[in-house]
């Protein structure tokens, strides 16, 4: 290494056990694609000489070949070229850079720039104490700068340095540093930071990055590194309440039951006495078991196992909390999203919710307002788009533990993910629990579904036709509804055209009313399934997620997914209604299959050929499926 600490020659273990005390800190760098971020990180681990001395003397190679400072190292290609190397898919999103100085060691995250750059800015940012925001001198506070700014105050950081950078290619002038501090101060002064500080930089010349420059003497604060070397981030997490999110439960043998994960907040001692969200239930701390042994105290970060003196039950993602400060409970909140995903958000639609180590189906169920970052105004919003931020409420199909995320970062932060592709589409932080929502129970009956169904010798269940529109759906159901009856059991049919007459004569056909209509459909459906019923939903239905919605809403095998498959160019030359040919005229907007998409489904549990088959055939076809599923007791055709 380029540089060796004298005490490592002189005082190896002292040399050692200062290493060990040093503080951690770490620290984020936002900044648009030219803004300088590269050079900046790179000027900072050359400064600290921690760069090994073959990667120096190919980066002096690689500056004189294809770099872009003529005679100059092109520092830049020292993080560049960890990123050519990400792009490869070999490292994530976010790199985490380590470098340590005599005072303090640091972890820098760097996240690209690019177009998908909230995703990675705000996995960065949510373990971040301070961000580093970039700015070219030259340009001001740009809309980029205010997103950066918002988000990492969102995500809890509260020092923030703005690095006005490029101030070479103004020659250092004081006013135009003056000029844009005063501006990002006016914009954030309701961000809730507690420090920001302004630095007059050149990342490139290494001005103000690690040591004062001769070039900004009317500047009197310090260089970037002394302020990170210096500021007091000390966190308050010791003294946060203790917060174990359970990551599994160690059970090796009969006579050993721990409950293992890192430590999220503050400290545990055995004897502690310990309360269990969202189950609430009780004990006391048998055994703290580290990889190291036991210990009779364990804080922060560590990962530990915890056994305990009752035998309670406990699963993934239970948080194990001390009984004198318990998290919360809830299954309803309000909580800021910001959108990560071409596809955008629509309330109503169900997504997964994960916390630490807790994954639950949960919808928006309204999307309150969208902030707009320039003045942090609320604007009302039907949606979300890309790395838009909006505050919502949300549903959540079973009570979580949590904490607010302004109290604890761990404990209130989640993401979502799409039911279908699997993809992280939002980050999200709770503000607090709607106790209003939560406080209305489901009433248990004292007539079961049980007795319902049996009454009416059947199994409920509900055969959800899906397909364009005219493929015939409705003359399936209504011909499927007859048999039925003449079996003697009793159905309903709920169908498109006729909800939208009453129910749902608010809704449209854009995206967010077709996502609600479904979700609608999916709870009426239910309450019909629940009375007994062999109940059919004949819609349109386009998109997977809310079928699969309407399916979690009930119990396993209730749910039969019928897929009436007739191509588009069938259905259009029926055109029973006439809609297809208003549709392609024009008239109509956003036709199923015209100009608004239909995803079929990948494994419906039946399929109708509407060519090769007629409808009777097709009753018939469901019909058998009912009985061969034991759903018709007593059924005999
Ligand atoms: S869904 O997409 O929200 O599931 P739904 O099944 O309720 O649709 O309603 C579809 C019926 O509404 C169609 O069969 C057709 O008669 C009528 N309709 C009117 N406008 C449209 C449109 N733009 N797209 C599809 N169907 C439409």
């Amino acid at each position: 290494m380029a540089h060796l600490d004298d005490l490592i020659s002189t005082d190896i273990l002292g040399y050692l056990s200062a290493q060990e005390n040093k503080s951690f800190l770490r620290f984020i760098t936002c900044g648009s694609v030219d803004d300088g971020k590269s050079t900046l990180i790179g000027r900072l681990l050359y400064d600290s000489k921690l760069i090994y001395e073959d990667q120096l003397a190919s980066i002096e190679r690689d500056s004189k070949k294809s770099g872009t400072q003529g005679d100059k190292i092109d520092l830049a290609l020292l993080v560049d070229g960890l990123a050519a190397e990400r792009e490869q898919g070999i490292t994530i999103d976010v790199a985490y850079r380590f470098f340590s100085t005599d005072k303090r060691k640091f972890i820098v995250a760097d996240t690209p720039g690019h177009v998908q750059y909230t995703r990675n800015m705000a996995t960065g940012a949510s373990t971040a104490d301070v961000a580093v925001l970039l700015i070219d001198a030259r340009y001001g506070v740009q809309e980029q700068t205010r997103r950066h700014a918002y988000i990492v105050s969102l995500l809890g950081v509260k020092h923030v340095v703005v690095a006005i950078n490029k101030m070479d290619l103004n020659g250092f002038d004081q006013a135009v540093f003056n000029d844009i501090e005063v501006d990002f101060r006016n914009f954030a002064k309701d961000l809730g930071f507690e420090e920001i500080m302004c630095i007059p930089m050149s990342a490139l010349d290494g001005d103000n990055v690690t040591t004062s420059s001769e070039n900004t003497k009317w500047f009197k604060g310090p260089s970037l590194l002394e302020y990170l070397e210096s500021v007091d981030v000390d966190s308050a997490t010791l003294d946060s309440p203790f917060r174990l999110p359970v990551q599994w439960v160690n059970r090796p043998n009969l006579d050993f039951r721990g409950f293992s994960g890192t430590i999220a907040s503050g400290t545990v001692e055995v004897g502690d006495e310990i309360i269990v969200t969202p189950s609430g239930k009780r004990s006391t701390v048998k055994e703290i078991v580290t990889f190291n042994g036991n210990r009779d105290i364990a804080r922060e970060d560590m990962a530990v196992t915890l056994t305990l003196n009752d035998e309670i039950d406990i699963s993934r993602g239970d948080i194990i909390c001390k009984i004198d400060a318990p998290a919360e409970q809830a299954d309803q909140f309000q909580a800021h999203v910001l959108w990560m995903s071409e596809k955008e958000l629509y309330p109503g639609r169900q997504y997964l919710l994960k916390t630490t180590n807790k994954t639950v189906p949960a919808s928006v169920s309204n999307l309150k307002h969208r902030v707009d970052i320039n003045d942090f105004s609320e604007v009302a919003a039907k949606t979300l788009g890309l790395n838009e931020i909006g505050v919502t409420t949300l549903s959540l199909s079973a009570p979580i533990g949590f904490d607010a995320y302004k109290d604890n970062r761990a404990t209130g932060n989640f993401i979502l993910i799409d039911r279908q592709s699997n993809e992280t589409v939002g980050v999200g932080m709770l503000d607090y629990a709607l106790r209003r929502a939560s406080n209305v129970h489901w009433q248990d009956l004292d007539v079961g579904k049980t007795a319902r169904s049996e009454q009416k010798n059947q199994k409920p269940a509900l055969l959800w036709f899906t397909g364009l529109s005219g493929s015939g759906k409705s003359t399936i159901a209504n011909l499927v509804d007859k048999r039925l009856l003449d079996l003697g059991r009793h159905s309903y049919t709920l169908d498109g055209d006729n909800v939208r007459h009453g129910l749902n004569r608010d809704l449209g056909f854009t995206k967010e009313d077709r996502v609600e209509n479904i979700r609608r459909i999916g709870e009426v459906a239910r309450l019909m399934v629940d009375a007994g019923l062999i109940t059919m939903a004949s819609f349109i239905s386009p998109y997977r997620a809310e079928r699969q919605m309407a399916r979690d809403l009930l119990e396993e095998g209730e749910f039969i997914e019928i897929f009436v498959d007739t191509p588009l160019e069938v259905a259009e030359k029926r055109d029973v209604k006439g809609l297809y040919a208003r549709a392609r005229a024009g008239e109509i907007k956003n036709f199923t299959g015209i100009d608004s998409e239909y995803q079929a489904p990948e494994n419906p549990q039946i399929r109708i050929n509407t060519v090769d088959m007629s409808a009777d055939e097709a009753a018939e076809i469901i019909v058998k499926y009912l009985e061969d599923n034991g759903f018709l007791a007593g059924y005999d055709s």
